[in-house]
């Protein structure tokens, strides 16, 4: 499929430096399992499956033709009082894979809304027992919910409050767990599981019947991959137990093995209450978020309303829309076939160890992973933070490797069909660019 671009000044460019790229535009053209192209003809390695959502590679044809499918046979159907099949299939298969008994699946259409309704379905399970007075959320430095205003407000990155307003009321921080003594540190560090007692100490200062819930991503990842060190996330889960606060874990990134097993909840061995996915849900082929929720607060919100009343006043016009379910369906087929859950999980002492070796490099100030995502931090340059992490991502791309970088952290995460050669291939070029 071909367009025509004469110019590039109508599009607002999300999170992009927007005069910059304009004046260097940098415009994929073509996917296909391991690589893009550009619009000039350039092969380019992924190195970050896109945003994270591609673990099965680009332009699978079996996604591709069964959103076709989909789309011929019906294109839309209204999702509320209403609905469809596959929506149903897929809920029960994604139920399949979740932790403990979050069987009970919201679908929405992004990261973003899935944070945003993990928010409003905790305010609404505690009023529904008789608790409406837990208001407050609990989130931490660093952290990244998305954009909507409830994860702006749950937002622990700077630039991504300071233009919008006081935001939601009620949301306190507790510390992010990156450490220094903690650099180069392969998989979770030793040091830092007392940093969970932030939340005991949001209890005492708040008081725990004001607290609805804590929202942390188990691996932070867009602020650089910060693992969080043994204990930790043990420590949150017995804290939110002990108080009646729910703990929202946000997958959005490191659900569908990202972190080596289903869900990080799996990989650490702590189930969370709730928890928010999107992205790899649809390869990325379709914008598909959700929520998984716990049996019991579905029977607590479902149970506390009135016969035939609508029980949760909270939904999109494109909630489980046909052709995402179509590809999420889809897209659960690849991972089973192809065993990608296996080979993610056996690429990644690989994968790290190609990673980790780039530490010897003066630029690269820290190296962390798990799994099947990693972040390396460059020296910031002394014209501010971020600007040589944008300098670096350029360069990187005219190299023929696209990282996502959020200001001078770079988050490395290829799909789990690379193989060694493709590892190899991008740590060739990261270490010939930032050398
Ligand atoms: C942990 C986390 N939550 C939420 C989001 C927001 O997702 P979306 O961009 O699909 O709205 C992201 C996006 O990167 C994310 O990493």
């Amino acid at each position: 499929m071909g367009f025509a671009v004469n110019t590039l000044e109508h599009q607002w460019m999300p999170f992009t430096a927007n005069r910059d790229f304009k004046a260097e535009p940098r415009l994929l053209v073509k996917g296909e399992g391991m690589y893009y192209w550009s619009h000039r003809g350039d092969k380019i390695l992924d190195g970050s499956s896109g945003l994270f959502c591609s673990p099965c590679g680009h332009a699978r044809p079996e996604i591709a033709e069964a959103v076709y499918q989909q789309l011929q046979a019906m294109d839309y159907c209204a999702p509320f009082q209403m609905g469809h099949p596959g929506a149903f299939e897929l809920a029960q298969r994604l139920a399949t894979l979740t932790p403990g008994d979050l069987n009970r699946i919201f679908f929405v259409n992004s990261g973003s809304e899935a944070v945003d309704t993990a928010l409003k379905i905790a305010y609404a399970y505690h009023r529904a027992r008789g608790e409406g007075q837990r208001n407050r959320f609990i989130s931490r430095e660093r952290a990244y919910h998305g954009v909507n205003l409830g994860g702006t407000a749950l937002s622990g990155l700077v630039k991504n409050r300071e233009a919008f307003g006081p935001g939601l009321a009620g949301v306190a921080h507790i510390r992010h767990t990156w450490l220094p003594e903690n650099r180069f540190v392969k998989g979770q560090p030793q040091h830092g599981a007392e940093l969970a007692d932030d939340l005991q100490r949001m209890v005492a200062l708040y008081g725990a019947d004001t607290i609805a819930a804590c929202f942390v991503e188990p691996i932070a990842g867009s602020t650089g991959t910060l693992v969080p060190p043994h204990g930790y996330l043990e420590r949150l889960r017995e804290i939110c137990d002990q108080y009646g606060i729910l703990l929202v874990f946000d997958e959005v990134i490191t659900g569908f093995v990202r972190t080596g097993k289903a869900f990080a909840g799996h990989s650490f061995g702590v189930v969370p209450d709730m928890m928010t996915l999107a992205k790899a849900l649809t390869n990325g082929a379709q914008p598909m978020g959700a929520v998984a929720v716990r049996e019991g607060i579905y029977d607590t919100l479902v149970d506390a309303a009135p016969e035939a009343a609508i029980e949760l006043f909270h939904g999109y016009t494109y909630s489980g829309h046909p052709a995402a379910c179509a590809a999420g369906l889809a897209t659960l087929e690849i991972y089973e076939r192809e065993r990608l859950f296996e080979r993610a999980a056996n690429l990644s002492a690989y994968f790290l160890d190609a990673v980790f070796a780039l530490q010897d490099l003066p630029a690269i100030t820290d190296v962390r992973g798990y799994g099947m995502m990693a972040g390396i931090d460059i020296a910031p340059d002394s014209a501010g933070p971020g600007k040589r992490g944008y300098e670096v991502q350029k360069r990187l791309y005219q190299a023929g490797l696209h990282i996502k970088f959020t200001g001078d952290s770079g988050i490395i995460a290829p799909p789990f069909i690379a193989e060694h050669h493709h590892i190899d291939e991008l740590v060739g070029i990261v270490r010939e660019v930032v050398s």
